[in-house]
This record gives structure tokens, sequence and C-alpha cells, in this order.
């Protein structure tokens, strides 16, 4: 059997022969489809929120959300979870295949070497409300950052793709860090380049007056191990920022803001720390089946359940579960553990979540990780956005190289007024007299 779809147009009667490739066609043959030799447009597909629309193709990351499977550049997960280390995986991601180890020494010291900011960056910081929430923080620090490197701007030069690239995985946790403190009152920490990714991190966030921060190194895995499990997702809402305005060519630090923008939302990335606020907000085993009852009657949502492509189990949040044991194994048990268990209890018996197949997420978890490590609710999407600049970066450079990709600019299905000739205001006020007349 060929690998064409046939249509026919019922409204002409005419058929036509779309080619399928990798398991899709494609819009622009739609175009095709006219009823009349007058129609210049021809049929277009409309998909708001892109629910079954394909933007680039990609070879970084793969999901089959009904079988829960989650692979970067091929490898499970949960392997790279229990295996790699985040840099290693990050260089996984941006080069397509694990590093050797020259290879790796050389990713993990020109990232280390990019660990510093601009001193004016501080006074950045130091402009914002003591509670600017820190994501609003690490969103403009990041714009700001293309303006101290305009040479960024050469995104077709190879070169210049890889110091950025360098420079943004390396100073994403700096920025992060400076936006805790700042909102803590406390001094700026220096990166301590004898640590590794996560230790360092660590470092800046909690080093008080001791000469060296030693990370703890269960609490330090646990993070990395995190950082892994947040590193990229195929076209997520932010990617799909990331690449939407990286397409108009801009350079990657202000495509990388508008990427921190989209999953600020609490639909995205701003979901743990609204499971938090849930939690917090529910506060004890007893009064779960209550809540349940107002998810159910559309009063609010479960937040860190359901997912636009996983309709089984998360594979991260079976590996963040994990995690969240070993991390209270060294901190103390969390107390909102317990509502989390019964929520996820309950929400995977239950009818209503069942038939619309809501699982936890990648959210559910790690936002009681996070407390547990002293960090505040609003610092939770920070906590995403840092491995997650390893994912945009990817696939913004995948989308750059290729040929058949240009600037975004979708179609519309127009339903508005057609063509109208204007009306001087004195005649719209009379008309408008004439109509509250006649009441
Ligand atoms: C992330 O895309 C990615 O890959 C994202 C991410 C990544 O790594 O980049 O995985 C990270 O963003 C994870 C998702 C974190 N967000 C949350 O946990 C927020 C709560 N979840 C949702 O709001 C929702 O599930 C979404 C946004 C995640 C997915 O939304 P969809 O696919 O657009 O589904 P929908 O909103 O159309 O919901 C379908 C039905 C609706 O019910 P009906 O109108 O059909 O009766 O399911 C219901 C929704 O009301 N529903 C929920 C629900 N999520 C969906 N009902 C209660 N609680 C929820 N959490």
């Amino acid at each position: 059997m060929p690998d064409t779809l046939t249509v026919t147009d019922n409204r002409t009667g005419r058929s036509y022969e779309l080619p399928i490739t990798h398991g899709s066609i494609r819009a622009t043959d739609l175009r095709q489809v006219r009823v009349s030799d007058g129609d210049t447009r021809g049929l277009v597909s409309y998909d708001p929120a892109f629910l079954n629309t394909a933007s680039c193709k990609s070879r970084i990351t793969y999901i089959d959300g009904d079988r829960g499977i989650l692979l970067y550049r091929g490898y499970p997960i949960a392997e790279l979870a229990e295996k790699s280390t985040f840099l290693e995986t990050a260089y996984l991601l941006v080069h397509g295949e694990l590093p050797t180890t020259e290879q790796h020494a050389d990713w993990a010291h020109e990232i280390t070497m990019h660990t510093l900011v601009h001193e004016n960056i501080k006074r950045f910081m130091d402009g914002f409300h003591h509670d600017a929430h820190p994501m609003g923080m690490l969103l403009s620090t990041v714009g700001a950052l293309a303006t101290f490197y305009p040479e960024a701007t050469r995104i077709h030069d190879a070169e210049q793709r890889r110091i950025s690239l360098y420079r943004l995985i390396a100073k994403m946790p700096t920025l992060a860090a400076y936006a805790y403190r700042h909102s803590r009152g406390l001094y700026y920490v220096r990166p301590d380049n004898d640590l590794s990714f996560a230790g360092n991190f660590l470092n800046m966030m909690f080093k008080m007056v001791e000469q060296r921060y030693q990370p703890v190194p269960e609490i330090e895995r646990a993070l990395d191990v995190l950082f892994i499990l947040h590193a990229d997702h195929e076209q997520n809402c932010s990617t799909n920022a990331m690449r939407s305005v990286g397409s108009a060519q801009p350079d990657p630090y202000s495509a990388t803001a508008a990427a921190i923008a989209a999953l600020y939302g609490p639909l995205h990335g701003g979901a743990n720390e609204a499971v938090l606020r849930m939690l917090m907000r529910i506060g004890s085993t007893e009064r779960v089946p209550e809540f349940i009852e107002g998810v159910k009657a559309g009063k609010e949502r479960l937040m860190g359940f359901g997912h636009r492509v996983y309709k089984n189990y998360d594979p991260r949040a079976t590996v963040i579960k994990e995690m969240a044991d070993q991390v209270f194994s060294v901190t103390r048990s969390h107390p909102l553990l317990d509502v989390a268990l019964e929520l996820e209890r309950i929400a995977l018996e239950d009818e209503y979540f069942v038939k619309r197949r809501l699982y936890p997420n990648v959210d559910f978890y790690s936002g009681l990780i996070y407390q547990a490590l002293n960090l505040p609710t609003e610092m939770f999407p920070v906590m995403f956005a840092i491995p997650r600049t390893v994912g945009w970066l990817a696939q913004w450079e995948e989308m750059l190289l290729d040929p058949e990709q240009r600037i975004a600019r979708p179609r519309q299905v127009y339903l508005g007024e057609e063509r109208r000739a204007y009306v001087e205001m004195s005649e719209r006020d009379g008309r408008v007299m004439a109509a509250s007349a006649a009441g």
C-alpha cells in the first residue's frame, strides 16, 4: 500500500493524494484543496494549542505518553538518572552522543569557566524589590545578559553559538542563586569551581560564614538527578517559545528569556510552586477528600497532575518519588508528604481522574524535595529553568540548523468583520443615541 492519504473534498468532488512521511502529512499540501480558481488560500489546518501539529523534526527527545516512555537521544530517562550526571546528560542532549572522557573534561571545563557574571549584574539584582519573584528576576537578567555579549547575535557562527551555550548553561545557576540571595538580604556567593555543577549551585545558594561550603553528598546527588530529569521534554510550551522566538534569529539570551517567561506559567514550570501551595492549603490528610471533591466540581485543578502527552505515569515522577525518599533520609520527612501520598492514592483510584487519565507529573513531588532543601516556594520554577536551559539551547540550535525551518508565522481562521467603511465619530454618536432612544 502506498504511503499516501487520499482526501476527497465533497464541496467539489475532487480527490487529492497527500504523501505520508514519518507518520505525518505536510499541512502545506492542503493548500491545493481549493473550491474554485478564485480560492487563493486553499485549505488550512486548524489546531489551537497545537494538540496534533508537529512544528518541527527533532532528534533530541522522544516521549511515548501512553507507555510512559521518555528518551534523551535514545537513552531511557531512568537509566540516565541512575548512571549519568547532569553535565554528561547536557553534553548528550546538545551533541547527540554521550561524551568520551576527554570530551566530558573539556565540556565541564568550559562550563565551569563561565559561571561568573559581570559585576554590573549585581546592580541589576539589587534594583529589584526585596520580595520580587525570582522567576521575574531571572527572566529579566537573562535578557539583559544579551547586552553584555553583543557578538552573540552572530548565531550562524558555530563558535559564537558554542560560547553562548557555555555561558547560558553556566550562568543560569549563578543568576538563580543571586536572585535567592537578594530575596534573603544575603551577600552574593562567588562560584567555587572545585565543586560539581549541583554542588556549586548549593554553594552559591547556601554558603554562609564557613571558609568553604561542603555540599551534603545525598542532596548534591538528588539535585543533579532532578536537573537530569528536567533537562528537556521535546516540544513543551517553553521550548516552543524558544524555537518560535529563535526563528526570528535574535541572540540566544533573548530567546531564552522568552522561554523562561513561558516556563513561569502555573500550567507549565510554575506548577511545582502551585503544588506546594495546594498541599499547604489542604494542610492535612483529613482534608484531602474535601479538596478532591472541589477539584471534581471544577472549582480548581489538582496541580502536579495531568499532562498533555503523558496519559500514563510521567516516568520522571517515578524517579523523583524515589529521590524524595533519599532526600528525606538526610533532611527530615516532609510534613506534607503524607498529604501528597494521600492525594495520589485517591486520585489514582477515583473515576474522575482515571477517566481523564490524570497521573502525577514531574512537578508533583519535585516541590516537596525543594522545600526539604529549604528552598522557598517561589524558587521552584527557577529550579526547573536551570536544567531546562540545556534543552532549550539544544532545540534552538537544531532549529537554526534545520534547512526546512524559517521564521514562525502561523496562519489563522478569520471570523471577524467583512470589509466596512469608516464612520465619523459624530455619526457614531448619533447612531448610539438613536439606538438608546429606540430603547
Ligand atoms: C509541565 O509539555 C510538557 O512537556 C510540560 C512539562 C515539561 O517537562 O516541559 O512536562 C512540564 O508543564 C508538567 C505539567 C505541569 N502542570 C500542572 O501540573 C498543572 C495541572 N495540570 C494541568 O493544568 C493540565 O493537566 C495540563 C496543562 C498539564 C495539560 O492540559 P491539557 O492537555 O490541555 O488538558 P486539559 O487542560 O484540556 O484537560 C483535559 C481534561 C479537562 O477536563 P474536561 O474539561 O474534559 O472535563 O482534564 C482536566 C481538565 O479539566 N484536567 C484536570 C487537570 N488537568 C486536566 N482536572 C483536574 N486537575 C488537573 N490537574
